[in-house]
């Protein structure tokens, strides 16, 4: 989730570069970097800027500084390997230090990559993007035989079959001032067309000021793009033609990518960054997870007796799911503490406790500080974290990064999927060292990886959730019930539509409304039950029928195929099935849904809600 904007015309291109890059800061802001090609500066032909920190840092240090030139590229950061440093920052450079990249995604084999490269080569960084950039500068040494652009776009190209992973990748050669390469993989970009001169960019939004005809590249195309022309091959060299089309957004629309809201964009994302998130995490033929920013050694791993799994509001909920896992896969004894409970309630931990701090943006004051005293008592403190560099990535002795790119609705949605799929892996990692034998965990890494497709379907059911939506919005109460693996879910789908649309609700277990919540129920107080397959189903069809017989209206979330749903209840959502344990990542979809229609519907301010913020870095 990183910006990207190129420029190549008659213009300057740094100013426009920079500019683009502020409007592209939405996509990721932790480091920044500009690069443009000045044939007539006969030393070095480029002049490059980096700097860590806002776009601002990155201006500050440009101003006064002359940049000339007429053709160059730009990228914000969003880390994903390699901390929050200047050499981390892009454009990175081959070891002719010609050939320049920007570039967006993830090249899952850049170690392999690195170890064909050989030792000849000097990396200043511990990015994939850098190797990725060297491995381009081989290739183009190969095979340069026209000295034309063609032979940089065939050198990408050749590179790039040699490339497992994803990439929105814009590529710049001192030699050839008169063009860019850019290619797609699973990360978008995007060309925009204009009279004399053309822009790259990873969305429409840097490009809007400038013109508004834009070719789309897709998958597996590439493109060779002069200041007159843009030529689109795939990366088998055959000629594809493009249409251009004219796009209307304006640019709030494009940031959100035609969505209204940046919360149902992030709900929307959940497919693709649940994939960033399992990448070259695991060994499917071993039927087990990878995980090394665990940072253990295997018997370590076995002497852990116990897990406490830390954090707050929506991150305590998938990491009740991952107590689940923990507990069904590893057979070790695992607690979800609330982080402002567990920091003053003197733990009981030791060198035997394994400690996770779950948190979107790794500042969150609370879970900081419960931390820091787990440390303290000698735990093993880890962090499962969205923001890199952020203070529990730096402040742990290891974790995992969940891969969500930058969040900006106020209320998680991407970051919670995420955050489970990170638990799992760690779960089977664990379970794999005790009682999980190969085949169990090749079951649960192949139905791990249907979850994108099974996600994409569940999306797909977005205007039938509309509908249920906006049919209960006029409520002033709702209860939310769950059983089992289902519980957190219900926990978060009431929290979801608590802080998004002011509506009071409840979440309980079933089994827990005859101990008094009942007494609440009423023809005004929907009930929102989860009752997907899993081990308490029927328990869970008993507790719906006592809400019902006390005049509740149910809207119920069901599994594919499961008619007796119907007749138990007043509205049905359906979601495609998978393991139990993975139960939650389909579930709590519709839920996020649901509580994003109502919101929508009562005209609420859906991605900043009332008394809330992104980061609470307070007590
Ligand atoms: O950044 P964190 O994951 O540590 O934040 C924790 C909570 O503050 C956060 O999940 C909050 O509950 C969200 N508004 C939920 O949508």
């Amino acid at each position: 989730m990183c910006g990207i904007i190129g420029y190549i015309g008659e213009k300057q291109a740094a100013p426009i570069l920079l500019q683009g890059l502020r409007k592209l800061e939405y996509r990721g802001y932790d480091s920044a970097g500009i690069v443009v090609c000045n044939p007539a500066n006969p030393e070095t032909q480029v002049t490059r800027f980096r700097s860590v920190g806002k776009i601002d840092t990155l201006e500050n240090k440009v101003r006064g500084q002359e940049i000339v030139g007429t053709m160059g590229i730009a990228h914000t950061r969003w880390a994903t390997h390699g901390g929050v440093t200047e050499e981390n920052a892009h454009p990175h450079h081959d070891q002719s230090g010609k050939i320049f990249i920007v570039h967006n995604g993830i090249i899952e084999n850049y170690r392999e990559i690195k170890e064909v490269l050989g030792n000849g080569h000097t990396y200043v960084s511990q990015t994939d993007s850098e190797i990725l950039a060297h491995l381009i500068g081989v290739h183009y040494e190969q095979m340069k035989k026209e000295g034309s652009c063609s032979d940089l776009r065939r050198a990408v190209e050749h590179a790039l079959h040699h490339v497992r992973g994803t990439y929105g990748l814009v590529v710049m050669h001192t030699d050839y001032p008169d063009c860019l390469v850019a290619a797609r993989m699973g990360s978008p970009l995007v060309i925009g067309v204009a009279d004399g001169e053309q822009y790259i960019a990873s969305d429409p939004t840097p490009m809007l000021a400038h013109t508004k005809k834009m070719v789309f590249l897709d998958d597996g195309e590439i493109a060779e793009v002069t200041r007159d022309s843009v030529q689109t091959f795939t990366l088998l060299d055959d000629r594809v033609v493009k249409c251009v089309e004219e796009v209307e957004w304006d640019e709030a629309a494009a940031q959100k990518q035609g969505f209204p809201h940046f919360m149902i964009k992030e709900i929307f994302d959940q497919p693709v960054v649940f994939e960033d998130a399992i990448r070259g995490r695991y060994d499917l033929k071993e039927g087990t997870a990878f995980l090394g920013g665990l940072n253990m050694t295997n018997d370590e791993m076995r002497r852990v007796k116990r897990v406490i799994l830390i954090a707050c509001g929506t991150a305590s909920y998938a990491a009740l799911v991952g107590k689940y896992a923990f507990e069904r896969l590893a057979g070790i004894p695992t607690e979800v503490d609330v982080a402002s409970e567990f920091r003053y309630r003197d733990p009981i931990v030791d060198d035997t406790t394994l400690v996770f701090g779950i948190s979107q943006s790794g500042e969150t004051a609370d879970t900081i500080a419960a931390l820091r005293e787990a440390k303290r008592k000698g735990a093993f403190v880890r962090g499962i974290v969205n923001v890199v560099g952020s203070t529990i990535a730096r402040e742990t002795d290891g974790g995992t990064y969940i891969h969500a790119g930058p969040e900006l609705a106020v209320a998680s949605t991407k970051a919670y999927s995420n955050m489970i799929a990170i638990l799992l892996l760690y779960a089977l990692q664990f379970g794999r060292l005790k009682r999980v034998s190969i085949a169990t965990g090749q079951r649960l890494l192949a139905a791990l990886r249907e979850i994108p497709a099974k996600m994409r379907l569940t999306l797909e059911r977005a205007e039938e959730i509309q509908a249920v939506a906006e049919k209960y919005a006029a409520y002033k109460h709702f209860f939310f019930l769950g059983r089992g693996i289902n519980y957190p879910v219900a926990l978060e789908g009431s929290l979801k539509l608590k802080e998004i649309s002011y509506i009071h609700s409840e979440a309980y277990p079933g089994g827990e409304m005859k101990h008094g919540p009942i007494a609440l129920l009423s023809p005004d107080f929907p009930v929102f039950a989860i009752m997907t397959k899993n081990q308490l189903y029927d328990k869970m069809r008993n507790n719906i029928e006592e809400t019902k017989a006390r005049g509740a209206q149910v809207i119920l979330l069901a599994t594919d195929g499961d008619d007796h749903a119907r007749e138990l209840s007043d509205d049905v959502l359906y979601v495609p099935e998978t393991m139990e344990l993975l139960q939650p990542l389909l579930n709590t979809i519709p839920l996020q849904l649901f509580a994003y229609y109502i919101a929508a519907a009562l005209g609420r301010d859906v991605d900043r809600p009332r008394n809330l913020a992104k980061s609470v870095t307070v007590e």
